[in-house]
């Protein structure tokens, strides 16, 4: 499986949509390394992989909010508080206690996580407006 930033996917913010590509290509490479399961060590580069992502979201959702206060967009406590659910989502995840054998949980948190995020992404972000659009509204 592959998750594509198709147009459906686009804010039309260039920053924004930027690092909407980069949450795309991190989830995506989470996904493979646990649907390829002949390597070893992949436990590791799993953990490794949602750290970069869990922090990476944390960075991207600093900058969108920051774009939002400063357009004042009225939808803005929202977004907040559902990158508030995703954040914490991720840093509840404590691969430590899986075992090699539960392929499937670790799919079950990939699946949820991706959904989550594109989901996110598509219904909430893509209602945000560019700022130019939003000085024209005041
Ligand atoms: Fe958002």
């Amino acid at each position: 499986m592959k998750y594509e930033l198709t147009k459906e996917y686009l804010t039309g913010i260039e920053s924004i949509d930027t690092e909407h590509g980069k949450l795309f290509d991190l989830a995506n490479e989470c996904y493979e390394l646990v649907m390829n399961d002949t390597s070893d060590d992949r436990f590791d580069q799993i953990v490794a992989l949602l750290e970069e992502l869990r922090a990476y979201a944390a960075t991207h959702f600093a900058h969108e909010e920051e774009y939002m206060e400063r357009i004042q967009y009225e939808r803005r406590f929202s977004e907040r508080y559902q990158h508030l659910r995703f954040i914490q989502k991720l840093s509840e995840i404590n691969l430590d206690e899986i075992d090699e054998n539960q392929q499937e949980y670790l799919l079950g948190i990939l699946d949820f996580l991706t959904r989550w995020l594109f989901g996110h992404i598509k219904v909430m972000d893509c209602r945000i407006p560019k700022e130019e659009d939003a000085a024209a509204a005041n």
